[in-house]
C-alpha cells in the first residue's frame, strides 16, 4: 500500500536509506514528517502481513525478530511526533469544523496500536527464539486486526490530515515569500 503524497514520490529515490529518527525528523517540515512516518509505518504493515500468512509453521525467525525489536520504538516514535507536532498544527487550522474532533481519535488509536503492538511484540519475540506458537490462528487474527486498523489511520491521516497541513505550510511559505495576500 502506497500513501501516495507527492511528498512521498518525492522522496521515493532515497526512502531505502531513509529510516525513521528523531534526527531525520528533525530534518523534515511537517509534510515530509508525517509521509516518513507513514511509509515506515505502512512497511510494517506489510512485514507484519508477510508473518500473517506464513503462520504456522513458515515464519522466518529473523523477520520475526527485526520485527519485534522494532515495533514498538517506531510506534512510540511516530506517534510522540505527532501528537507534539503534527496534531497541534492540524488542530489550529480545523477548530471549529467537523475534523476538530477527529484528532481525540486519531490519539486514542495511538494508545491502543501501542497495546496491542506491545502483546505482538511478546509472541514474536517467543517465535523469533524457536519457540513455538500454541495458537497460531489466534495470533493470525492479532496481527490481521492490528495492520488492518494501523493500514485505515494512515490512510485517514493520509487524506484528511496532510492536506490541511501541506496548504498550512504553502500558504505560510507564499506569505514569507512577498507573493501572498
Ligand atoms: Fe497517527
Amino acid at each position: 500500500m502506497s500513501v501516495g503524497h507527492d511528498e512521498s514520490a518525492a522522496h521515493l529515490g532515497s526512502c531505502e536509506i531513509k529510516r525513521l529518527s528523531s534526527e531525520e525528523l528533525a530534518k523534515l517540515d511537517m509534510v515530509q514528517g508525517m509521509t516518513l512516518i507513514h511509509d515506515t509505518k505502512i512497511a510494517l504493515c506489510d512485514e507484519l502481513e508477510n508473518v500473517a500468512d506464513c503462520l504456522p509453521s513458515n515464519t522466518d525467525v529473523l523477520s520475526c525478530l527485526s520485527l519485534a525489536a522494532k515495533l514498538l520504538p517506531v510506534l512510540r516514535l511516530a506517534h510522540a511526533y505527532e501528537e507534539r507536532v503534527i496534531f497541534p498544527a492540524y488542530e489550529v487550522v480545523v477548530a471549529g469544523t467537523d475534523y476538530s474532533m477527529s484528532v481525540d481519535r486519531l490519539r486514542g488509536e495511538h494508545i491502543s496500536d501501542d497495546c496491542f503492538a506491545a502483546d505482538l511484540t511478546d509472541v514474536l519475540l517467543k517465535i523469533g527464539h524457536g519457540g513455538h506458537v500454541g495458537q497460531a490462528e489466534t495470533f493470525g487474527y492479532m496481527l490481521r486486526g492490528f495492520f488492518d486498523s494501523l493500514r485505515r489511520h494512515v490512510a485517514f491521516e493520509s487524506e484528511h490530515v496532510v492536506p490541511v497541513l501541506r496548504n498550512s505550510l504553502n500558504s505560510r511559505r507564499k506569505l514569507s515569500n512577498g507573493s501572498g495576500y
